[in-house]
């Protein structure tokens, strides 16, 4: 069987969604016998699709595996440039790895690395990410603006708001965003974004984009180090998330949000985030490697440093640190 031929059969029934297409047009878009379109549908509903036929009118898909295959994200994806190359992965160590590979031979900004499983997935500040197969987005994302190395910072809070949008988009959920990067529900975390850049004394080479979204865990799936502090959009709505929308929603957003950035600069972009910000007008704890201090979150700088002013009344830029709401 010869799998292209399935793909982009799948591919053309998912574009048309609602609509059936009928055995004959397929069999004459691909150039095959009727006979070779249905052996094409019994190999699609073995990788779990569910095919309904429709009397006098042919093929829709009613139901698509849960599945990130480069070619189902890629069909219905409205992006020019984002996810025009998906390396999809069924396991690897970190998606971050093979984006720096990636990034390093040369590909192109937009490409997108996702993997059903991370075995070695990675969180800021050196923290493990659990990344079990099946249950949420584990991607990486290569981008390679035209912009000084620290401006960076920048790029991981315009991806905070695309990934809270998205969200919204799919689910219908609202939620807020810790400073820098963590995505929350009432304090527990559904979303990390760790961004790691590759630069010279050119400037940024590329951005890489790390985002891990818990979509359809269970509670007893949560490890119990991060059981009491996490949670997934399954958790939140009650029921079962789509995640190759959901990839296709935040690719979307991302790619409207880094465009305005690069037309207009971070201010829009900071005031979408601070629309958002579960952090600001709070008082909050700030562990850095160094010190911990205690006070009001004000805001953020244009630069995504985070305000805070402590009881004697002292303003402190803080650019890294755990941020605990009080
Ligand atoms: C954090 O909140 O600490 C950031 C978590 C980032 C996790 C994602 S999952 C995809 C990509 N690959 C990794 O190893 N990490 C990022």
């Amino acid at each position: 069987m010869n799998i292209t031929v399935t793909h982009k059969l799948a591919t053309r029934l998912l574009e048309a969604g609602d609509q059936p297409v009928s055995g004959q047009q397929l069999a004459e878009e691909f150039g095959v016998s009727r006979t070779a379109i249905w052996k094409h549908m019994k190999e699609l509903e073995e990788m779990g699709y569910e095919i309904e036929s429709v009397r006098k009118k042919g093929y829709r898909i009613q139901k698509s595996p849960d599945s990130l295959e480069a070619f189902l994200v890629q069909s219905g994806l409205k992006t020019k440039r984002l996810g025009s190359r998906i390396e999809y992965l069924e396991q690897c160590a970190s998606t971050q790895i093979v984006a720096h590979q990636l990034a390093q031979e040369g590909a192109l900004d937009g490409t997108v690395v996702i993997a059903d499983l991370q075995t070695e997935g990675r969180g800021r500040l050196m923290r493990k990410w659990d990344s079990a197969k099946g249950q949420g987005i584990w991607m990486s994302i290569i981008l390679r603006p035209d912009v000084p190395p620290h401006k960076a910072p920048q790029f991981t809070l315009v991806a905070a708001v695309a990934i809270v949008r998205a969200i919204q988009s799919i689910t219908g959920l609202e939620a807020s965003i810790k400073w820098p990067n963590d995505i929350l529900f009432g304090n527990k975390k559904a979303t990390g974004i760790l961004t790691e850049l590759q630069s010279d004394a050119d400037g940024i080479q590329a951005l890489i984009i790390g985002i891990g979204v818990n979509v359809n865990q269970e509670r007893e799936d949560f490890d119990a180090a991060v059981k009491e502090i996490a949670t997934s959009l399954r958790l939140e709505s009650g029921q079962a998330v789509n995640r190759r929308k959901l990839v296709q929603e935040i690719l979307r957003y991302l790619e409207i949000y880094t465009e305005m950035y690069i037309e207009l600069g971070f201010g829009p972009l900071k005031e979408l985030w601070e629309g958002h910000s579960a952090t600001i007008g709070k008082a909050v704890r700030a562990r850095m490697t160094r010190e911990t201090l205690e006070g009001i979150a004000e805001g953020i700088t244009e630069d995504g440093v985070l305000q805070l002013r402590t009881a004697d009344g002292k303003l402190h830029g803080i650019y890294s640190a755990d941020i605990e709401l009080k």
